[in-house]
């Protein structure tokens, strides 16, 4: 019984000590030939393209199909249908995954753009009278932060129906 006791205060004692071993060595240095910072991604001027598979498509997919299983939803075919009902413009600048993303407000926008084509992810469900959004409007939406997003998303999909579309959107309620 005593050599337990014994055991567990050298354990309790010693667990600090194994603990500051996975603290990262201070004087650690960069893999030879990877010395360079990395560039972030608001400098990086990738293609539009790229920038949505770094930023967007782990869990949107590369083809906007979205998972309901992790709660993302369906853009391929649906996402143009919120510029169909008031609020839905800014809602999708002000979702988090747009808002909060490591992009500039003009790489924001010109992906939205990018989304938002008929020959893109957004498709058939563009209305007609499109304005591309702008990078002022992008940073100055982006600011607001949504407090309610289910219940603002809701709300924009209630409207939808009230105009007979079809909400196709994957999260099957
Ligand atoms: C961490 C996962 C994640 C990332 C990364 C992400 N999103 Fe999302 N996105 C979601 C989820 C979940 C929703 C549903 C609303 C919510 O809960 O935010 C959503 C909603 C959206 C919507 C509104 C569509 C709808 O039906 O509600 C748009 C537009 C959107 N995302 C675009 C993007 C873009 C563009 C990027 C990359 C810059 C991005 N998202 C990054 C998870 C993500």
């Amino acid at each position: 019984m005593r050599s337990l006791i014994l055991l567990g205060l050298v354990c309790a004692l010693s667990a600090p000590l194994a603990f500051a071993r996975a603290i990262p060595n201070p004087a650690q240095s960069h893999a030879p030939g990877n010395e360079d910072v990395q560039t972030p991604i608001a400098q990086a001027g990738y293609s539009v393209g790229v920038n949505y598979q770094l930023q967007c498509a782990g869990c949107h997919l590369g083809d906007g199909t979205g998972s309901a299983a992790n709660d993302t939803p369906r853009m391929k075919g649906f996402v143009g249908n919120f510029l169909k009902v008031p609020g839905g413009r800014e809602f999708l600048v002000r979702v988090p995954g747009m808002s909060q993303s490591a992009l500039n407000n003009a790489q924001l926008a010109d992906l939205l753009n990018w989304l938002l084509r008929e020959d893109g992810m957004a498709g058939s469900s563009m209305p007609a009278d499109y304005q591309p959004y702008t990078s002022e409007e992008v940073m100055a939406l982006r600011a607001r932060t949504m407090l309610n997003l289910p219940g603002t998303r809701g709300e924009l999909i209630k409207a939808m129906r009230a105009q007979g579309i079809a909400i196709d959107d994957g999260m099957n309620y």
